[in-house]
């Protein structure tokens, strides 16, 4: 079961699991990656113009058969100087070949975190994008924006799992009706090995990675592992299907090392 989804302030409703496609190249890697994934029940793809494999992902959902309204697809603007967010927006839903896409967000806070919101705010006037949000801003970057807005961001995705706890910035996001996203929760695989999360997952006879992703969306945080093998693909999605206990939650939550900083401070991830 991949259709657990989240209702954002819009009135939108996010899959809590999707498949992020970040460092896939364009061609048939992620062509296949997302199709699996289409193939295996995930209903969320999320891409960026950065990344430069939006034609792949197109092709994929083209190829799946997958009716394009049942999938959710989020892709982020690139900010650089003098880019158009709503022209840039065109653009990206040209190389994917639908005419929107469910989310579009401001891939990171370059330049500072308002000056890109207006056109956002104009692509989802333009029926571009049903939902506008951002990435890797923080606490101070979400009240800036927010305040300076006609419409709320409805999502924030920032690089969160048991290790990137970020909980000042969660409860900010949760207090404000912002939907924090959780991408990179496997750490890109360096938290697989970790002893806790290996306890954890042979008790309940599931892999690492299961555990570390069911932690996010039992907290109803979507979550966007990426996968370019099928098999790891379909492991991922079956996290619907077992509970962890409120000790494992808390035995997770301990493996944070943020300490109550947020993105502001961790800017060394992009
Ligand atoms: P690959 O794409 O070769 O399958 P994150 O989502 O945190 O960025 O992590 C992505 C990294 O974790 C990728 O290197 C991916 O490798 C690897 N990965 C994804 N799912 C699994 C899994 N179920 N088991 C082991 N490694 C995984």
């Amino acid at each position: 079961m991949t259709e657990a989804t989240r209702r954002l302030a819009d009135g939108n409703e996010i899959p809590l699991l999707g498949l992020g496609v970040w460092q896939v190249p364009d061609g048939a890697e992620c062509v296949n990656a997302v199709r699996w994934a289409l193939e295996l029940g995930y209903r969320h793809i999320d891409t960026a113009q950065a990344y430069g494999n939006e034609e792949s992902v197109g092709r994929a959902l083209r190829d799946s058969g997958v009716p394009r309204e049942d999938v959710f697809i989020t892709t982020k603007f690139y900010p650089r100087r003098r880019a158009d967010p709503a022209a840039e927006a065109e653009r990206s839903l040209r190389r994917l070949g639908v005419d929107h896409v469910d989310l579009y967000i401001i891939h990171w806070p370059e330049g500072g975190p308002t000056w890109a919101w207006p056109g956002m705010e104009k692509a989802r006037e333009l029926g571009y994008t049903r939902s506008i949000g951002v990435s890797n801003f923080s606490v101070e970057e979400l009240q800036a924006v927010t305040g300076a807005a006609s419409i709320a961001p409805a999502a924030n995705q920032v690089q969160f799992s048991p290790f990137e706890y970020r909980r000042v910035l969660l409860e900010a996001c949760e207090r404000s009706g912002v939907v924090l996203e959780a991408y990179s929760p496997l750490g890109t695989g360096r938290h697989l090995g970790d002893a806790t999360v290996t306890r954890i997952a042979e008790r309940l006879e599931r892999t690492p990675a299961q555990v570390l992703l069911r932690w996010c969306v039992q907290r109803e945080i979507p979550v966007i592992p990426k996968s370019t093998h099928r098999e790891r693909i379909e492991e991922n999605a079956q996290i619907f299907d077992f509970t962890l206990t409120g000790e494992d939650m808390a035995a997770l939550d301990a493996l944070d090392r943020t300490r109550g900083t947020d993105v502001a401070r961790e800017r060394k991830w992009w």
